[in-house]
């Protein structure tokens, strides 16, 4: 129970709100630990742990695409939305890693989930992704184009992980996780606040410069690791702080609402370290973070919609919640968004 009472948000101007009504998730069931690591390169449990917080990632079967982990975590959703596929009117999926450059992925979700109704795209925001579509979704919900939007984020980050490189092949992992976006007509505010942007002066301190058609591999560059993740670490800290940081208190001003508001933060799962120098600029109490990058390290876009799913599922947040969703990502592209659950 509440002891002071909270702000008012302020109320959407639409008519129509966009909720999220359901969740999902799926993560592959291989585990690779720290230690497992220390046999491949030159590090240790006791570094990974302290410089970023993470134990174990779990990492997809060679045969495991993306697309699979998407539709598992999409029919999980589905299921507790009480939904079926022909009832999905836009399929949005967030991925650095598709199945393949094009068609998109969500047109290969479309068709094992069955959502024979649904428009299909993908969208490039690396880690920011799956909340730059839950915005572009909820835009299309308000604006009365679709009723039921699915909302996925996926990664099958160990394919352009570069497995020699003690910096990035600590970090990552795979999954996937979903979210089904709708109007709900118990009043619910839903989605109450947005801020999406970004920065492409930084785009070369985190990406994957090689396998486009910019520089696409062929034979000479072969073994140059160039369709491998890049990153210059301390740059990419510094700017996800800031950027992290500064969208929470943009989101909260939107919403009308202050940090005591908010139940539930729910933050890009990349470092623990950046999660506490949020927790400790905007004044709030870790205990308000979600933290679960220990169990599966950074999944990118996928990232947000696990975390969130495993707190719905588990009871860490309920109805009528705030919940404030943040992300950070190459591009830069940075995210945030504040939903009363
Ligand atoms: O998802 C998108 C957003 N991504 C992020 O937010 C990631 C942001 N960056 C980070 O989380 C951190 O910068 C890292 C975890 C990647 C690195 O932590 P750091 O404290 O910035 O370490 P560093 O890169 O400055 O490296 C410190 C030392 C270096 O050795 P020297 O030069 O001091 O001798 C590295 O070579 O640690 C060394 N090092 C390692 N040692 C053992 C780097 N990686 C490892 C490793 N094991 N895996």
């Amino acid at each position: 129970m509440r002891n002071t009472p909270r702000s008012s948000p302020r109320s959407a101007k639409s008519l129509r709100t966009a909720s999220i009504v359901a969740t999902g998730s799926y993560v592959p069931e291989r585990r690779l630990t720290n230690d497992d690591l220390s046999q491949m390169v030159a590090t240790n449990d006791e570094w990974i742990t302290t410089r970023t917080g993470i134990k174990e990632r779990r990492i997809a079967a060679k045969d495991e695409q993306t697309s699979e982990m998407s539709a598992k975590a999409a029919l999980a959703a589905m299921e507790q939305a009480g939904i079926t596929g022909d009832e999905i009117d836009l399929i949005l999926l967030a991925t650095a890693t598709p199945d393949m450059l094009f068609p998109a992925t969500a047109c290969f979700v479309q068709t094992q989930i069955g959502a024979t109704n649904a428009a299909c795209l993908d969208i490039s925001a690396a880690c920011a992704g799956f909340l730059f579509g839950v915005e572009i979704g909820q835009q299309f919900i308000k604006a009365n184009t679709c009723d039921t939007v699915l909302v996925i984020g996926a990664e099958k980050l160990s394919t352009i992980t570069d497995w020699t490189d003690r910096n990035t092949c600590v970090l990552f992992g795979d999954g996937a996780g979903a979210a089904i976006l709708r109007h709900r007509d118990d009043k619910a505010l839903g989605l109450i606040s947005s801020h999406v942007a970004s920065d492409g002066n930084y785009a070369d301190i985190l990406w994957m410069p090689g396998g486009g058609s910019r520089t696409p591999i062929t034979k000479e560059n072969a073994d140059d690791h160039l369709q491998t993740v890049k990153m210059l670490g301390k740059e990419v800290y510094k700017q996800a702080v800031t950027a992290m940081v500064k969208t929470c208190r943009i989101t909260l001003e939107k919403a009308g609402l202050t940090t005591d508001d908010i139940d539930c933060v729910i933050p890009h799962q990349a470092n623990m370290r950046i999660i506490q120098a949020i927790a400790t600029r905007l004044k709030m109490p870790m205990e308000k973070f979600f933290i679960n990058l220990d169990s599966y390290g950074n999944t990118s876009a996928a990232a947000i919609p696990i975390a969130l799913d495993e707190a719905n599922r588990g009871g860490r947040i309920k109805r009528g919640d705030y919940v404030l969703l943040v992300t950070f990502g190459g591009g830069l592209t940075w995210a945030g968004s504040i939903v009363e659950w």
